[in-house]
């Protein structure tokens, strides 16, 4: 199946024209969003999370590289009302949500009673039907982002783009978001999120890119980057809980952690201790810790299976 998304080794450098300095936002970055999964792209603040969207989109050029979308090269306008865009900061007309909504149907060309219909549909997918003919000037941050993806679905798109979309939601909306998400991937759509809320990303996301200064740092299937391979956490009974440092014991049971290289010499003293092995298991960690691990210091060389 052809990528729904892809960069191709695309740098963005934004150019000052007050000094002579360019910052490269973005750097030689090369991945492929395959059709219906949810993508997670991930990085710090000013990684250029937001660059590489706003090129895919078509609102800027890629000094150097390229890319496609839906198979179309960036900035093909016919493909963009296949596409379903969240920016990350809202900046929507004042009108009332209802009229918002079939506003921007009626650019991805909707219209008639198709339109009103999905109006209403997608402002009661996004728990905003009893605010609909509210002008949204008066709507709370959390409230506005809801009518920005209510605006980024309103034409069934197949491609959804949404950069940070929950950051201004609370709990129970985040979780709506999340079902939101799961249940247009269910419905063969792509999703191409970008958050800095890794905990979401870790819930929902097939695969994901970790972007830091521009450049892409880790890249992957979400379960194959949570997996470590540098530690094994090791279940034992019968043994005392100080046997082996950071022992922790529940019930009888001893819970601790060693560098896979000592897995061998940790499971021989257990048994020479008289001990018994529970489970054996690779720690899983999370996705905050990938994240702070490639974006804390990045004069260290990185470790294997990263492009
Ligand atoms: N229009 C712009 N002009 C100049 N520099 C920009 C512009 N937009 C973003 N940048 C810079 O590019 C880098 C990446 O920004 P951005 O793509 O917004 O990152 P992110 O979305 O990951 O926070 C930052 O250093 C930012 O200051
Ligand atoms: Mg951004």
């Amino acid at each position: 199946m052809a990528a729904a998304l892809e960069f191709d080794q695309v740098t963005k450098e934004y150019r000052s024209l007050s000094s002579r300095r360019s910052i490269r936002a973005l750097d030689g970055f090369t991945v492929q969003v395959e059709a219906e999964e949810i993508f997670g792209f991930l990085g710090p603040n000013g990684a250029g999370k937001s660059t590489a969207i706003h090129l895919a989109m078509g609102f800027m050029l890629p000094t150097n590289g390229s890319g496609r979308m839906l198979g179309k090269p960036f900035g093909h306008s016919a493909t963009r009302r296949r596409v379903g865009f969240l920016a990350e900061n809202v900046a929507l007309y004042h009108r009332p949500a209802e009229k918002l909504i079939r506003f921007y149907g009626a650019l991805n060309a909707m219209d008639g009673s198709n339109l009103a219909k999905r109006t209403r549909d997608v402002l009661q997918i996004v728990g905003l039907e009893e605010h609909a003919k509210r002008n949204i000037g008066k709507f709370s941050r959390g409230m506005l982002q809801r009518a920005g993806l209510a605006q980024a679905l309103v034409n069934d798109p197949e491609l959804l783009i949404l950069d940070e979309p929950t950051s201004a939601l609370d709990p129970l909306a985040r979780v709506m978001v999340r079902e939101l998400l799961l249940s247009a991937r269910n419905n063969g759509k792509t999703i191409f999120l970008s958050s800095h809320l890794l905990s979401e990303v870790e819930l929902v996301c097939d695969r994901v890119a970790v972007l830091h200064r521009g450049k892409l740092v880790r890249f992957g299937k979400t379960a194959d980057l949570l997996q470590s391979s540098e530690r094994i956490e090791i279940v034992a009974r019968s043994i005392a809980a100080n046997a082996f440092a950071g022992g922790v014991a529940h019930n009888g049971i001893v819970r601790f952690s060693v560098p896979a290289s000592d897995q061998r010499l940790a499971l021989e003293r257990v048994w020479s201790l008289g001990g018994e092995i529970v489970s054996v298991n690779p720690v899983r960690r999370s996705l905050e810790e990938v994240f702070l691990e490639v974006t804390r210091d990045r004069q260290t060389p990185l470790a294997e299976g990263v492009q």
